[in-house]
């Protein structure tokens, strides 16, 4: 017989992932709120054998609980040893390799809503779907204040997952069916980071995964909209290209960010996971 078995996880109500079929450790849903099973869920789930178990826990019990209000925001950018998360033609598949590709879709699964910028969605044409680990399918978001993408873009794809298009007000794009349209407030072009998080918190989108790119990710830092910064760095020096992260110039080491920072070896590459909620303002 086949069912589906949903497990919630994060908070009352909310869905973490469906299974077709039970994993034999996961019989008690509720017991997913405890410790010792959330490492259980996580060795069943993300069984590729790739991490030990205590690893998966490592990584990503840290995104399980908020803790400056009910959202989740964690960026993420994989980037040379030198900074560069594309070329300089903007061409960025792959930087990572399958571990770190690995990492990038387990993030999909366990986060609700997945989030890029226009020039992310241009460049790439992605998906951004869950495929190389199980897991349902995270709500798609793309920031594309003027609406340049195309409605055929393939994250507007029909596949039963949401698909948001945010577009600054006024501006009128032709939204393939299904595809929600967004229209926020912007000063100069420019979306308050706080505003886009506050709207997807309103239409229950409260786990958010900001996947890129550059530009994307630095106004969120910026305006103090992470909690957490994956930085998956992969051993490749390539000594041009575009630069991982894009912020006001400083003129003294005492104004840079200094983090407290978690390291991760995934395969050949390194997960940088960076907390940022010491300095995340509360939006929903
Ligand atoms: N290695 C990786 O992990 C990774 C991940 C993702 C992407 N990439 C690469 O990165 C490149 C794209 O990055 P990118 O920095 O050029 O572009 P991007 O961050 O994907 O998109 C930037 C654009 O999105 C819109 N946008 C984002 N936030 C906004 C806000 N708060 N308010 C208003 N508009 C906002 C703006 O559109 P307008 O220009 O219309 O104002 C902005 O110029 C591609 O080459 C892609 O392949 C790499």
């Amino acid at each position: 017989m086949e069912y589906t078995y949903t497990v919630t996880c994060f908070e009352a109500g909310q869905t973490l992932v469906s299974f077709k079929q039970p994993p034999a450790s996961l019989e008690n849903p509720a017991l997913t709120e405890t410790k010792s099973s959330w490492h259980q869920f996580l060795t069943d789930f993300f069984a590729d054998g790739s991490l030990p178990p205590s690893a998966l826990q490592a990584i990503f019990e840290p995104m399980r609980t908020p803790t400056v209000d009910s959202m989740m925001v964690v960026g993420q950018l994989g980037q040379t040893m030198d900074g560069r998360i594309a070329t300089v033609t903007g061409q960025s598949k792959y930087i990572n390799g399958q571990s770190g590709l690995t990492h990038l879709h387990q993030l999909r699964a366990l986060l609700d809503t997945v989030v890029v910028g226009v020039g992310t969605a241009l460049a790439d044409d992605p998906l951004l779907n869950v495929r190389l680990v199980s897991g349902k399918h995270p709500a798609r978001v793309v920031i594309d204040p003027k609406g340049k993408l195309s409605p055929t873009a393939r994250v507007w794809t029909a596949d039963g997952a949401r698909r948001l298009w945010i577009v600054s007000e006024g501006i009128e794009v032709s939204a393939p069916e299904g595809v929600e349209v967004v229209a926020l407030p912007a000063l100069g072009g420019r979306i308050e980071p706080r505003d886009i998080l506050s709207s997807l918190a309103g239409k229950g989108l409260k786990r958010i995964l900001l996947e890129g790119g550059a530009e994307t990710v630095s106004r969120f830092l910026q305006a103090g909209c992470l909690d957490r910064l994956h930085l998956i760095v992969a051993p490749i020096l390539m000594g041009s290209g575009r630069a991982s992260l894009n912020l006001p110039a400083i003129e003294h080491m005492d104004q840079a960010l200094r983090l407290q920072v978690h390291t991760h070896q995934l395969g050949n590459e390194v997960l940088f996971d960076c907390d940022l909620s010491p300095q995340r303002v509360k939006i929903a």
